[in-house]
């Protein structure tokens, strides 16, 4: 399938610098726990980290819908859940995109349960187009309208995870 350059290394690796330096003036002195939501995230998460110049701890879940990303159909699964404790814990959920909010939505209902002292969201892309539940992104990237992006830990049926860049597939 034909793709088009999005966003290069450069232009995610400057995005990514100024999201680190903002969480770390944010969380000084909190000993934040940074949960990364699998598996697209894994290279954003891996790179934000980096950014980060104050003590992290990270831990991961795993959020599945059923059917692809393109045909979201909004029924949504832990199949794996965090593994430290929550409870009176600064908690950044990490994402790679929000598109629907369903997942985001889904998952933010299930850490508020854990009673964590604060709770907020960092995405690295927000698509807004067809965006179905009101979820605030606290530190957001990247804000697109539409296209389907893939790259840079974005797949189309698993595909293309792997690219350095962000592209949007053509139809
Ligand atoms: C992607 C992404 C979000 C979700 C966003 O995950 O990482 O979790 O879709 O879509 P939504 O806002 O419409 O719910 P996906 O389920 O494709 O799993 P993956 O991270 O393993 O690719």
């Amino acid at each position: 399938m034909e793709k088009e350059l999005l966003f290069s290394r450069s232009d995610i690796q400057k995005r990514v610098k100024e999201l680190g330096e903002q969480l770390s003036s944010d969380y000084a002195g909190k000993d934040p726990l940074f949960v990364g939501v699998l598996n697209g995230v894994v290279f954003f998460f891996a790179d934000l980290m980096r950014e980060i110049s104050i003590p992290v701890k990270i831990d991961f879940m795993r959020a599945a819908s059923y059917g692809s990303r393109m045909t979201s159909s909004g029924e949504i699964q832990i199949t794996k859940d965090v593994e430290k404790p929550i409870r009176d814990r600064h908690v950044v959920l990490v994402e790679d995109i929000v598109d629907t909010g369903n997942t985001l939505a889904f998952v933010l209902k299930q850490m508020n349960e854990k009673d964590p002292a604060s709770l907020k969201v960092c995405a690295l892309m927000d698509k807004v187009e067809r965006r179905q539940e009101e979820v605030t992104i606290d530190y957001a990237g990247f804000t697109i309208d539409s296209g389907f992006v893939v790259g840079y830990g974005l797949d189309y049926n698993e595909e293309y995870r792997n690219l350095p860049e962000i592209y949007v597939l053509k139809p």
